[in-house]
């Protein structure tokens, strides 16, 4: 019976096209529902397409970073950071343990960088200065990922240029592998036309590294710091209690630890 399988075929089509039309709506007004929840949600100095982009992520079920004010928390289960052995500005040794009970502000560039590195090393100067006192407790660090032309002294001269108690790090090309693969930095040496002289691409990121060691906190490039500057305070002042139990960083500051 030809004839009933054709019309059981057109009674079935209309309903199906009535649901695709209102799955195809509902799609629209969720997605707008997102955009405005993006626009309304989003970090200061975040864009609204990145902060779109995130939630959508997020609702998949991605692993994003949940965004916070001026900064991105990491994932669940992800630790960036951790030990380290290189070369300071001075030529010395150092290791996590030397900033440990500290907190650290972490860049990764090169001295050589014509534009991006001094911006976001200017950043997280402006940042810390805007801190005031609460500042004085974050180390500024940066640390190279052209270990070959930067050396202890070209570093030494470089980090002075941003702030007056930003380090500078270097170390062997394995060192910087080492601490690069810990903060899952990107970086390559960029092919250049003109012999002698190159570039590096690098991922941008400011890391705001706990007293223990790990990243808190991911900055992305072109972050305001003002926002920068928030971030870190309440971030400082959330975990002074909780994280050093003994040795206080009031005593290594000269500052009163906040109450509460
Ligand atoms: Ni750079």
């Amino acid at each position: 019976m030809p004839g009933l399988a054709a019309r059981q075929r057109r009674a079935y089509l209309p309903p199906m096209l009535v649901a695709i039309r209102i799955f195809a709506l509902l799609l629209l007004v969720s997605l707008g529902g997102l955009w405005a929840y993006a626009w309304v949600t989003r970090a200061p100095g975040e864009g609204l397409a990145e902060a779109f982009a995130t939630r959508l992520s997020r609702l998949m079920g991605g692993e994003v970073p949940i965004p916070s004010a001026g900064g991105a928390q990491l994932a669940q289960g992800l630790t960036l950071g951790g030990a380290f052995s290189l070369v300071d500005e001075t030529g010395r040794a150092v290791t996590e343990r030397d900033f440990a009970d500290r907190w650290m502000l972490v860049y990764f560039g090169f001295t050589y960088c014509p534009d991006v590195c001094p911006t976001e090393l200017g950043t997280m100067a402006a940042a810390l200065d805007a801190l005031g006192p609460a500042g004085e407790q974050v180390v500024p660090v940066f640390i190279t990922i052209d270990p070959e032309r930067d050396t202890p002294p070209a570093m030494a001269d470089y980090v002075a240029r941003f702030h007056p108690r930003m380090r500078g790090l270097t170390g062997t090309p394995e060192q910087i592998a080492e601490v690069a693969r810990r903060y899952r930095v990107y970086y390559a040496r960029a092919r250049r036309a003109e012999a002698g002289d190159y570039l590096m691409d690098h991922s941008s990121f400011i890391y705001l590294v706990g007293p223990d060691g790990k990243v808190r906190t991911l900055f992305r490039p072109d972050t305001a710091p003002d926002a920068m500057a928030a971030t870190i305070a309440s971030q400082v002042r959330d975990r002074r209690t909780g994280i050093m139990p003994g040795r206080g960083d009031a005593a290594a500051t000269g500052h009163a630890p906040a109450p509460g």
